[in-house]
């Protein structure tokens, strides 16, 4: 089995101190760092901007996700490839143009990723599989950290990996010690981790070591 990549989010992360916060992750072995934007209206929260990215950029090496869950993704691709996103994931449910704005990621040189809400079909997904880098099942309704794992999330992500037998997996929602296990068994492949890291009462480094060995 490849390794199992490690994306901690900075919605759990102090953004007094978000610069040390990404270098600790860094340090304890983090794969990437996901930056979940959110605008108010696709979800009921609102969270970071380019500027935000612009600052883990500075922070870190590591790639960087951008979780796009706005309405009109296309109207900020740029600003968030600018800042220093490596990767642009956006909402099957939020553009009715998806096939144009994952071509417009790839022409902006980014990866490009599309994330799904629990109760949107993955069938939903079958004809832009090709065109895309990674899928992101949402396990929880997403808008905020440190909710509950959606229990039958591994059902889905069963049934998405026989749909699409070598496509990146990432999940994301109420990931810990207890559900990666769970989740990497259904055949997820990369693991967006918030309070389970950033939130871990002993600290990053023990949240991201207590994840790799649930996995060994
Ligand atoms: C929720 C976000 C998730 C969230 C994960 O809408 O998309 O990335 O930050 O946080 P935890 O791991 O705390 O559920």
């Amino acid at each position: 089995m490849n390794r199992i990549e490690i994306v901690p989010s900075v919605l759990a992360a102090d953004a007094g101190r978000l610069a040390e916060q990404v270098k600790e992750a860094e340090a304890a072995g983090a794969d990437r760092i996901q930056v979940d934007v959110m605008d108010g209206h696709f979800v009921p929260n609102l969270t970071f901007g380019p500027l935000v990215v612009e600052a883990v950029r500075r922070a870190t090496k590591l790639p960087i996700e951008a979780h796009l869950m706005v309405e009109r993704p296309e109207l900020f691709l740029e600003a968030f490839v600018k800042a220093g996103a490596t990767l642009i994931e956006v909402q099957v449910e939020a553009t009715p143009s998806l096939y144009r704005t994952v071509q417009s990621i790839k022409e902006l040189g980014a990866k490009a990723g599309v994330a799904i809400n629990p109760a949107t079909p993955i069938e939903d997904l079958r004809e832009i599989l090709p065109y895309i880098d990674l899928v992101n099942v949402m396990t929880v309704e997403p808008g905020f950290g440190g909710q509950k794992f959606i229990a039958r999330s591994t059902e889905k992500i069963s049934r998405l990996r026989a749909m699409a037998p070598a496509m990146e997996i990432e999940v994301d929602g109420g990931i810990d010690a207890r559900t990666a296990p769970l989740v990497v068994g259904a055949g997820a492949t990369v693991l967006v981790a918030g309070s389970s890291v950033f939130g871990f009462k002993l600290g990053v480094a023990a949240g991201m070591k207590a994840i790799r060995q649930a996995l060994e």
